[in-house]
């Protein structure tokens, strides 16, 4: 088997002054998801690896760059799921952690739940002996910054349109042929306290199965809740679509019938994967074999060796 790890930074309009940063960091991760893949690791272990390194980054919408809420508090996130076992793992609405996807594997490995949320998530963490991190290390000057723009009345909608996208993500097969998804997020600028978006929810925000393939969206979580996008574009799959068909044609359903934006980071059992979004842009990478790929704007698709640290 031919492994492959395919890593997002999130769909939207990434600000010019951003976008080099955006680029740089999913090639990163993408590389370092995929040294483990080399390694003879697991697709899991990857996609965790890959979506910690996205993560500790402050350029996306997880950890420590995460959007606040409306009142201007860190909420994050995040679920994996292994398609051998279909095992998952999630946690919704919790804070002072700086890497959700590491608590939704310890909810996936080390309870009978697919869900934790809010304080009980925070007890488990504490319970693990996952170290609190105070919320300031999570928030950016570019968080509240955004934060406060949204709050006044003339709030732009364009900024606004930004506020409804964002998170991080992967998918893998390894060498073994088994197959992984993991995807983290802040969520929506100035959401209401305690909203839970699609990341949390097994089937929305991610889905692996080793007989179908696995997808991690990002967009408006609304609207991927209301199509269950990643089950939608797997059922796409089952059918008989490509990953990249598959993967257009539930986009296509969520602009239509619950008129959100996404993107998506899909893989095959075979190998074979796609990196598709409806949003203005998406940061993704792609490894595999001995090359990196990598876009941004629509239609964008370059390469570079895996070995160029650039
Ligand atoms: N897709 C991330 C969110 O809406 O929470």
């Amino acid at each position: 088997m031919l492994p492959v790890l395919v890593v997002h930074g999130g769909a939207g309009l990434i600000p010019k002054e951003r976008v080099e940063l955006s680029s740089s960091g999913v090639r990163s991760a993408a590389r370092g998801g995929y040294t483990i893949l080399q390694g003879g690791g697991s697709a899991m272990d990857a996609v965790v690896e890959a979506v910690t390194q996205l993560e500790n980054n402050p350029a996306y919408n997880a950890g420590c760059g995460s959007v606040l809420n409306v009142k201007g508090e860190v909420e994050m996130d995040a679920i994996v799921m292994d398609g051998k076992t279909l095992a998952s793992g999630a946690v919704s609405a919790v804070r002072n952690i700086a890497n959700p996807v590491q608590l939704a594997r310890l909810v996936m490995d080390k309870t009978s739940h697919l869900c934790l949320t809010a304080q009980g998530a925070g007890q488990f963490a504490r319970a693990m002996g996952v170290i609190e991190v105070p919320e300031e290390s999570l928030i950016t000057d570019y968080a509240r910054m955004r934060w406060k723009k949204n709050l006044a009345p003339d709030a732009n909608p364009v900024e606004s349109q930004m506020g409804k996208m964002g998170t991080v993500g992967a998918v893998a097969v390894d060498v073994e042929g088994n197959i992984a998804c993991a995807t983290s997020t802040g969520g929506m600028l100035n959401k209401m306290e305690g909203r839970v978006g699609d990341t949390a929810c097994i089937g929305c925000g991610g889905y692996a199965d080793n007989t179908v393939g696995a997808v991690s969206p990002t967009g408006h979580g609304e609207a991927i809740m209301k199509v269950t996008l990643a089950r939608l574009i797997l059922f796409h799959m089952e059918q008989g679509q490509s990953a990249e068909a598959a993967s257009d044609l539930a986009l296509a359903t969520m602009k239509s019938r619950a008129g959100g934006l996404g993107g998506v980071v899909t893989v095959d059992p075979q190998g074979r994967w796609a990196a598709r979004f409806s949003s203005r842009q998406m940061s993704w990478a792609a490894a595999q074999k001995d090359t990196l790929h990598y876009g941004l704007n629509a239609g964008e698709h370059f390469t570079q060796s895996i070995d160029d640290p650039h």
